[in-house]
């Protein structure tokens, strides 16, 4: 309602006042003259016009004709003054939003000088071409020296998968690390969340990290759901980005079949497999939104995806990465919330009014060499030319029978039976 006061309603407002004053200017000259026609000895009191405007400078005499000629100088200066308020109030305008453009110029002038050290001139048409990829973080040892000493063992090229688990997910654990083993990939670590974990992993030669166990976290990673373990695993991430190393996050319910750093881009803050299923939904694409009493506009456009799955990405140690891991375990530290919606929220969502976006650049994966279970048992197994691929992993994330259908996987990919896959419905039962 405020809002409205500077409205069109405050402009008639205006224009009503004004040609009021021109009527009442009129009829004071008019009177005027009538007056001095009657009383050409001048017999009568001056007569301010309140009725013109509260403001002193508009009150006159109508002692003669010669006030006309004074009405039009004091009209001409009210005009001027009202010009003069117009002007200075744009000037204003334009000052307070030269001051902001500064300051937005200098916060962006910082922002990129420490992205990209120098401006640049515009090259020809067709050559110009912006970067995805963002300088990577100096390493800080001193973020958890005892986890730089194993990644320095672990780590090939400044990179490995990572996995969090505790006992709930034990039997997927075992089949996700003699997979990861069988094709011969050494840059992996598994996050133990739990003693039994911890020693699984020694117990099978698998790398493995423990953290440290006063730490108030970590009462989360024991006997935590699946959810909360995902909010866990956000704020774990992070140290692994300060170090400088980049991680490929990984869900305990994968397969793997080829070695997944074969296949990243390195060039943007998140590569990451998607729930898509085709081109469409894997890429994204236009949704029309129809609403037909619109009429001659009924058709709206709107920007689809299907969401990043957030239980296998590869994130390089850049800025924008650890800002979207904090982002994302601050959200979820705060209240319910599913962490891949989070992950994804904040990955799209654009700066608007009240909030700044994330623009953080990603990738979206091959989705059929990182294959998601929807795509291998609604599509894959069922296309003779498809199934004869052998994709780089897959997430059985669509489906609840999740050990089942992994060693079905392993069964078809690795051991080559034809029928492995063939029993399990498309969906899930329920
Ligand atoms: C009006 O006229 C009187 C006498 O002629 C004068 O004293 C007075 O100052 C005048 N007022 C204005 C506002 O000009
Ligand atoms: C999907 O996209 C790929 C390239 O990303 C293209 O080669 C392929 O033909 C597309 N498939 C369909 C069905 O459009």
């Amino acid at each position: 309602m405020g809002g409205r006061r500077d409205g069109p309603l405050m402009r008639s407002n205006e224009k009503g006042r004004r040609s009021r004053i021109a009527a009442a200017i009129a009829i004071g000259v008019v009177f005027g003259c009538v007056f001095a026609l009657l009383y050409p000895h001048g017999l009568f009191v001056s007569t301010p016009l309140h009725s013109i405007a509260s403001k002193s400078y508009l009150q006159f005499n109508l002692s003669s004709c010669e006030s006309s000629e004074r009405i039009s100088m004091l009209k001409s200066e009210y005009v001027a003054a009202y010009k003069k308020n117009a002007e200075l109030k744009k000037q204003i305008q334009e000052l307070t939003g030269k001051l902001r453009l500064a300051e937005q110029g200098k916060d962006n002038a910082q922002k990129q000088v420490l992205v990209l050290g120098e401006q640049q001139k515009t090259g020809p048409f067709g050559t110009v071409k912006s970067s995805r990829t963002n300088p990577t973080v100096v390493p800080d040892v001193s973020a958890n020296p005892r986890l730089a000493k194993i990644l320095e063992k672990v780590a090939v090229n400044r990179e490995l998968i990572v996995a969090l688990a505790n006992s709930n997910v034990k039997n997927m654990l075992e089949v996700w690390f003699s997979s990861i083993k069988r094709v011969g990939i050494p840059n992996y670590l598994v996050v133990a969340l739990d003693e039994e974990i911890a020693n699984l992993c020694r117990h099978n030669n698998v790398p493995v990290y423990e953290r440290d166990p006063d730490n108030g976290i970590d009462l989360v990673g024991r006997t935590g759901g699946n959810h909360a373990v995902s909010g866990l695993k956000f704020q774990i991430l992070r140290e692994f980005l300060q170090l400088g190393y980049s991680v490929l996050l990984s869900d305990v319910d994968i397969v793997y079949l080829q070695n997944p750093f074969e296949h990243f881009h390195r060039d943007s803050d998140v590569e990451s497999m998607t729930d898509g299923h085709d081109n469409r939904t894997a890429y994204g694409y236009d949704d029309v939104f129809d609403e037909p009493s619109m009429g001659w506009a009924r058709y709206a456009h709107t920007m689809r995806i299907w969401v990043y799955n957030s239980g296998f990405f590869y994130i390089r140690p850049t800025i924008p990465s650890i800002e979207l891991l904090d982002r994302v375990s601050d959200r979820l530290s705060r209240g319910k919330a599913w962490d891949q919606a989070v992950f994804n929220e904040e990955l799209f969502f654009p700066s608007h009014p009240g909030y700044d976006g994330l623009h953080a650049s990603r990738r979206t994966l091959d989705f059929y060499l990182f294959m998601n279970s929807k795509v291998l048992f609604k599509k894959v197994r069922k296309d003779a030319h498809l199934s004869k691929f052998k994709p780089v992993i897959i997430h059985i994330n669509y489906h609840p029978d999740k050990l089942s259908r992994m060693k079905a996987v392993v069964e078809y990919y690795v051991n080559g039976k034809q029928d492995a896959l063939k029993s399990f419905p498309d969906g899930s039962d329920w």
